[in-house]
């Protein structure tokens, strides 16, 4: 962390790869956090005094009085949610509306953009996406449309903006003979999102974090989904429609690339995937079902079961690429504990080809694995790397040699104090 510097803070694979763990041990070394792209797809589970919380567009700074949050203008942002949200954490006694800024350029999610979510769904037939339901696709489509509705839209003349919006949505509704549907309740609560979301400063945040950045204040920026569901560089079309990665965080925050200095980038010592798309190193079988029940690997948004795998490096190393990761964040190797042997993906093969590179079509790739030795050991109780067994040290360095960049951070438990920096 360096004053005047932008860090970012990715999960660089498919999302959900804990990064509500690692908030504590990063927030409190920053002056502002900012999120920058995604909206209430995301679901960050933190655990602060005791108490749970879901956090879906409010960054993780929020915890900590003395902390600036943004909600940049790459984000989309739904009023009902993010109400609920943000009275649950001033229930708990955080205080909200001093401490955070919302992006005026930041694309409001209405009910009807949430309808055609499940309406393009249903078009797909057996080519879904699996997307969370909450209007994501449909908000950023409107955004590059350029007939979406903005924060700032709120402030000026906002009902007529609404309507003329929601007229648009329902004539789509009406081509694709999707009229089932009923509103009327989820469109009071959103209103009702909007007047509560007047008392927040709905501001030109780029202003903000620049003006902080020349200051000398240390920004960290939070990512949510992973560098695979990024409109451009994930599996496209099974993809969240932001820019998840380190390019999302200048557009998503408008800060120059120039400010960057570490980018950190998350994974798990295996693979998990929800919603579906191709994924190679998909386990069937009760390897699977073991990673699932002991990584507890149900999706926090929508509590699907998570796709599970091992580690995927083809993958890995492509995130690590596109993002410019300088420090690799291990999360979970605990999970792994139990496992005679413990097996890689390094490349993937597919009639007689066999590829190291990240393909443009990930569809009917099989892995290639590397075997290693499992530890066999619980490592949920150490605190210290020296006392790491042997076979998981030298998992750690099998993955930095992989991917030439260095596990920085490991984590083997869901305690707080399980995270490791070496
Ligand atoms: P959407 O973002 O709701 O449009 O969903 C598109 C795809 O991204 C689906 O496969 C979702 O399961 C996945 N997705 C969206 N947000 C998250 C997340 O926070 N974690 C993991 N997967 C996500």
């Amino acid at each position: 962390m360096t004053k005047g510097k932008v860090d970012a803070l990715l999960g660089i694979v498919f999302g959900d790869e804990g990064k509500g763990k690692v908030v504590d041990f990063f927030t409190p070394r920053y002056d502002v956090v900012a999120r920058f792209a995604g909206g209430p797809n995301a679901g960050h589970t933190i655990i602060f005094d005791g108490k749970k919380f879901v956090l879906r567009s409010i960054p993780s700074g929020i915890f900590d009085e003395g902390k600036i949050n943004i909600i940049g203008n790459g984000c989309v942002i739904a009023p009902d949610l993010f109400m609920v949200e943000a009275r649950e954490l001033e229930q708990a006694g955080y205080s909200l509306t001093e401490r955070l800024h919302i992006s005026r350029r930041a694309h409001l999610i209405l009910p009807t953009h949430r309808v055609l979510d499940r309406a393009y769904e249903a078009a797909k037939g057996k080519n879904k996406v699996g997307t969370t339901g909450k209007g994501i696709g449909p908000t950023y489509s409107d955004k590059a449309a350029r007939v979406g509705l903005r924060v700032g839209d709120i402030l000026n003349g906002f009902e007529a903006k609404y309507q003329a919006l929601k007229a648009r949505h329902e004539q789509i509704l009406r081509d694709l003979g999707f009229t089932d549907y009923d509103i009327a309740e989820e469109e009071r609560q959103w209103m009702e999102g909007i007047e509560y979301m007047r008392r927040f400063p709905l501001t030109d945040t780029e202003v903000i974090i620049n003006r902080a950045l020349e200051e000398g204040k240390s920004v960290l920026a939070e990512g949510a989904q992973g560098s695979l569901l990024d409109i451009d560089h994930g599996t496209y079309p099974f993809v969240s429609s932001s820019s998840t990665t380190s390019g999302g965080v200048c557009t998503g925050l408008g800060v120059a690339p120039n400010r960057f200095d570490r980018i950190f980038g998350i994974f798990k010592a295996y693979s998990t995937r929800v919603g579906s798309g191709p994924f190679p190193v998909e386990l069937f079988d009760e390897t699977g079902d073991t990673i699932r029940r002991i990584g507890n690997e149900f999706g926090a948004v929508t509590g699907r079961n998570r796709r599970c795998g091992w580690l995927d490096l083809v993958a890995l190393k492509y995130a690590i690429m596109i993002n410019g990761v300088t420090d690799l964040v291990m999360m979970k190797g605990d999970v792994l504990d139990d496992f005679d042997t413990i097996k890689v993906c390094t490349a993937y093969t597919k009639d007689g080809e066999t590829v190291t590179d990240m393909p443009y079509d990930t569809e009917g790739w099989q892995p290639v694995y590397e075997e290693l030795p499992g530890w066999k050991t619980p490592l949920s109780a150490l605190r210290d790397e020296k006392d790491f067994p042997q076979a998981f040290k030298d998992y750690i360095a099998y993955v930095e040699q992989a991917t030439g960049t260095p596990v920085s951070i490991v984590s083997v438990s869901p305690d707080r104090e399980a995270t490791i920096i070496r």
